[in-house]
């Protein structure tokens, strides 16, 4: 029996509830699906592309968890017709991609690279020729390495007019096309796993500090990185929100956002300690940005905590910063219980982990596979209507979400069916309780070299067998389902 005919068959026998349908969400809610250039482009080395700090962290071993690099990756360079078609026969509404810098301006200023130009233009044509709407990050980890050479990127404050410039070369050439731009990718965790844990590139933290030992840092301070790098994703990303309001928006009427991986933070227990300590651990990790963002300052609980080691913005940058996101993309796949840990504040050389004073208790999936995710609708629903109180009824996106799985686990891929389903269904409460969530899209269109597991874990809808050197795209289980619902097929009892 074929792949499909199977699907179709027992999609029709899962006993998942009331039937879910395209029908039960406003016609303008978005579903796509979302890929990084690193990870899934390819042509490392082809047509004038130069490294970015990602290829070189892959290169060095990936802090020696997670073996290969995406060299080759899953060739969309090349097969992005294919991918697009896959994608129109889907039936996504939204494609989630990124730009890589590095291809674009491969020394990260100076000369544009005309194939990368064509590229880029090629990809959004071919999406728009199938009415699938580009949503374009301009980075997604991936700075250039020649501007970590140069200044040590996101830790110099010279990043905010390279990253300006860029942005602008991007709005000029795509935004006839592209109205939805996010301009970082999960600014905390890279705040976090590439300056204060060690755990991405450009691999900075304390090398005295016990992660270190984790994660092989050999420079970098993560009592002061985290704060710097994230001032300056800050300071970056108004600057190009700020230009695109002078030079574009009267044009191109786009949107510009920025992204957060997100956690609901539920206190462990009822006491006070405990709920200001959810409340902490959500303005470190999500406040952090959103703060600044919505209220021009950094939280109050930060301030206290990290005191004179956290940047501070003039008038000037908090009026430019205050107000410069028109979307909030949010990743979501799981949440925390959390402690109150006043003895971490003891510590002497205090890093950005200890400075929360929390502990965080994991909420964990009971799947088949150790990466599994808790599939937690609640918790979503809980994250949402805590940012809605904490911040105003921001227009969000939700920008990833989806299951972890064994790259090479079967096709019937039934954990991932019902992660989707669970979190889509959960979406038209959330949209009646009056919360801002304008669309939803899938990591990862494709199995794709995983942030932390290469080609260990993957959450494609679609598998690619690495050792076969045609790539060929699998449809998994959970690709037939998303479809299915997408082409507005009732698909479950
Ligand atoms: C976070 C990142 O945006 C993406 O690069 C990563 O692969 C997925 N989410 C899964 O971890």
């Amino acid at each position: 029996m074929s792949m499909k005919v199977f699907a179709l068959i027992v999609l029709v026998l899962v006993p998942f509830g009331d039937a879910l349908s395209r029908d039960d969400f406003p016609p303008h809610f978005l579903f796509g699906a979302s890929t990084s250039a690193y990870q899934v482009e390819g042509a490392a080395n082809e047509d004038g592309r130069k490294p970015s700090i990602w290829d070189t962290f892959a290169h060095a071993g990936n802090a020696n968890k997670y073996p290969g690099n995406a060299d080759t990756g899953c060739d969309q360079y090349h097969k992005y017709k294919e991918d697009v078609q896959l994608m129109t026969k889907m039936g996504l509404d939204a494609y989630r991609f990124s730009i890589s810098w590095p291809r674009l301006i491969p020394g990260g200023k100076g000369p544009i690279n005309p194939k990368g130009l064509q590229y880029y233009n090629n990809l959004i044509n071919e999406l728009i020729s199938q009415g699938i709407q580009p949503h374009v990050t301009l980075v997604h980890f991936d700075l250039p390495q020649a501007l970590e050479d140069e200044y040590e990127g996101w830790v110099s404050r010279r990043i905010v007019k390279d990253f300006t410039t860029y942005a602008d070369v991007c709005f000029r050439e795509f935004g006839d096309r592209v109205k939805y731009w996010t301009t970082v990718n999960e600014g905390n965790v890279f705040a976090d796993g590439g300056y204060n844990s060690g755990f991405l590139p450009p691999q900075r933290c304390s090398p005295s500090s016990t992660r270190s030992l984790l994660f092989n840092c050999s420079r970098g301070n993560s009592s002061t990185e985290p704060y710097l790098a994230t001032h300056h994703m800050l300071l970056a990303h108004a600057s190009a929100t700020n230009l695109y309001r002078k030079k574009y928006q009267d044009r191109q009427h786009g949107f510009i956002g920025f992204n957060l991986l997100t956690f609901g933070y539920f206190p462990l227990t009822n006491t006070s300690e405990d709920i200001s300590a959810a409340k902490r651990a959500q303005d470190f990790y999500i406040g952090w940005f959103l703060n600044p963002f919505i209220f021009g300052e950094y939280p109050d609980t930060m301030k206290k905590n990290v005191g004179s080691r956290l940047p501070i913005f003039s008038k000037s940058e908090s009026n430019m910063v205050k107000g410069s996101i028109d979307f909030l993309g949010i990743n979501y796949y799981s949440s925390f219980y959390v402690k109150d840990n006043p003895d971490s504040l003891q510590i002497k050389d205090r890093d950005y982990t200890v400075d929360m004073g929390v502990k965080l208790q994991s909420i964990f999936g009971n799947g088949t596979s150790p990466h599994e995710f808790a599939v937690l609708p609640w918790a979503l629903h809980g994250l949402l209507v805590s940012l809605r109180n904490t911040y105003g009824n921001i227009p969000i996106y939700i920008h990833e979400n989806g299951q972890q799985t064994d790259w090479n686990s079967s096709l019937e891929d039934w954990s991932r069916v019902k992660c989707l389903h669970d979190y889509i269904e959960s979406l038209p409460d959330i949209l009646r309780n009056g919360i801002n969530v304008r669309g939803y899209f899938v990591w990862s269109f494709l199995d794709v070299f995983e942030l932390l597991g290469g080609y260990e874990s993957s959450f494609g809808l679609h598998y690619i067998d690495m050792s076969d050197p045609t790539l060929r795209r699998q449809p998994k289980l959970s690709a037939v389902w998303y479809s299915n619902f997408l082409n507005g097929k009732t698909i479950d009892p």
